[in-house]
């Protein structure tokens, strides 16, 4: 069985084919012909052994997959936080603690836990902190002149947020920053010589986490870890339970927002009305816009339950289905002229987030505020900032990344 519109061996999820940039065409091609299709892959290419994958692209099945987690489940063969190749789950025990990996009931009862950390208050209460944090990394780029826009600006932002919002101490915060980033670097293959750092990161973030749990049980303090891990009345977290919580913070909230923010600076300086006409109105619709361009996620993974019919495809339980964000926001039935990058855009239903189920990103608001002040300060500090070549891409299998974007600060 292969795809019968695409090319022999065409795999949307091989890293060199991301490395050149996203595959809209060709998803533009299934999402008309064969909008649900197999993608077969040689045994062990992906570290699975079941020949292959179904590609779901268009915005309304992508939809339909990531809302009936009874049908789709999250919980099997979920390969997305393999962190690390060399992360077993039998190291750490840890697939079935980690919430992306989980099915309701488990899921319901983690995720009713951890939204006392994500809501609106939480997450406006973080604002100034962040606010003066985005000034100070762009004022310290413009300084430089000319530099990297990744290392410079983009990185900072989400690590620093994740920071605040757990309450991580400023003396600790460099080696947190160090094991996060030594972990989420492992899935570009010249970054090779890194995968058993990635690991001991990957067991230090979350023993220092732990640490932290078993602290504010043992002494609650008035913040979001106590009430995460301590709070009386209602349930809590268990310490093993906080460590993969902030590990996966860690990973979904910090390349994920990066990458936002760099291919969103990208596009404005590619797109220079758009640039301009941001400097000048500030659009607060900006944020969705980027996320919706960039879909730093390209695609997840869920496997059927039972065999159930899709698309005109009919699946077989047990059997894979990869849904692919990145194609479901160029479909052409949802968006007007999904090739214009436009930061007035409204509504914009993009699933850069998500398709709207259960798993449905945590840190949604916290990545667009993140973003709202990020452009802001940009704008205000380096408001001439132009490309100097073309950004370098990442390889990853299902992240759209930019390792390094030269750039003139003024
Ligand atoms: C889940 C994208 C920022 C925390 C997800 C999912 C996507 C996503 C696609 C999976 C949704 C699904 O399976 O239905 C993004 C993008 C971001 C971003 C594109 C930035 C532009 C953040 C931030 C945080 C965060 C800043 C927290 C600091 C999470 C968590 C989950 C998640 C905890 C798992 C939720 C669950 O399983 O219930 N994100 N994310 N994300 N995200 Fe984000």
């Amino acid at each position: 069985m292969s795809c019968p519109v695409l090319p022999d061996g065409f795999d949307p999820t091989d890293p060199e084919l991301n490395a050149h940039g996203v595959p809209l065409p060709e998803f533009a091609v299934l999402r008309r012909t064969a909008p649900v299709c197999w993608i077969p892959q040689a045994d062990g290419t992906s570290g699975f052994d079941d020949g292959g994958y179904w590609a779901v692209t268009r915005h309304a099945d992508v939809r339909e997959v990531s809302t009936h987690p009874e049908t789709f489940s999250s919980q099997a063969k979920t390969a997305i936080i393999r962190f690390h190749p060399s992360i077993e789950p039998s190291a750490i025990d840890g697939q079935k603690l980690i919430m992306l990996n989980m099915d309701p009931p488990e899921h319901t009862r983690l995720r009713s836990i951890v939204q006392r950390g994500f809501t609106p208050r939480a997450i406006n209460a973080l604002q100034d902190a962040l606010r003066d944090r985005a000034e100070r990394i762009v004022h310290a780029a413009v300084k430089e002149g000319t530099g990297d826009f990744v290392t410079d600006v983009a990185c900072e932002l989400p690590l620093q947020a994740i920071a605040e919002l757990i309450g991580i101490p400023q003396s600790d915060r460099s080696k947190i920053f160090h094991w996060t980033n030594t972990m989420v670097g492992y899935d570009d293959p010249e970054l090779a010589l890194t995968q058993q750092m990635g690991m001991q990161s990957a067991v230090e973030l979350m023993s220092y986490a732990m640490g932290m749990a078993e602290e504010r049980k043992a002494c609650p303090a008035e913040d979001i870890v106590t009430k995460l891990v301590n709070a009386s009345g209602q349930g809590n977290l268990s310490s093993d339970e906080f460590g993969f919580f902030v590990l996966v913070l860690a990973v979904a909230g910090n390349e994920t927002t990066r990458n936002a923010t760099s291919h969103g600076m990208h596009a404005m300086l590619t797109h220079p009305e758009q640039w301009e006409l941001y400097k000048e109105r500030r659009p607060q619709t900006a944020a969705d816009e980027i996320v919706r361009w960039a879909t730093p996620v390209i695609s997840f993974q869920r496997t059927a339950t039972q065999d159930v019919e899709l698309g005109g495809a009919e699946i077989k339980a047990g059997q894979r289905v990869g849904i692919f964000y990145a194609s479901a926001n160029n479909d052409e039935d949802v968006f007007d002229r999904p090739d214009r990058f436009d930061i007035l855009r409204d509504p914009n239903p993009h699933l850069g987030f998500g398709g709207g189920g259960p798993h449905f990103c945590l840190g949604a608001n916290l990545a667009r505020l993140e973003i709202d002040l990020i452009f802001n300060a940009i704008a205000d500090a380096m408001p001439n900032i132009r490309l100097n070549g073309e950004p370098n891409r990442l390889r990853s299998p299902w992240l759209n990344g930019i390792k390094r974007m030269d750039v003139q600060y003024q």
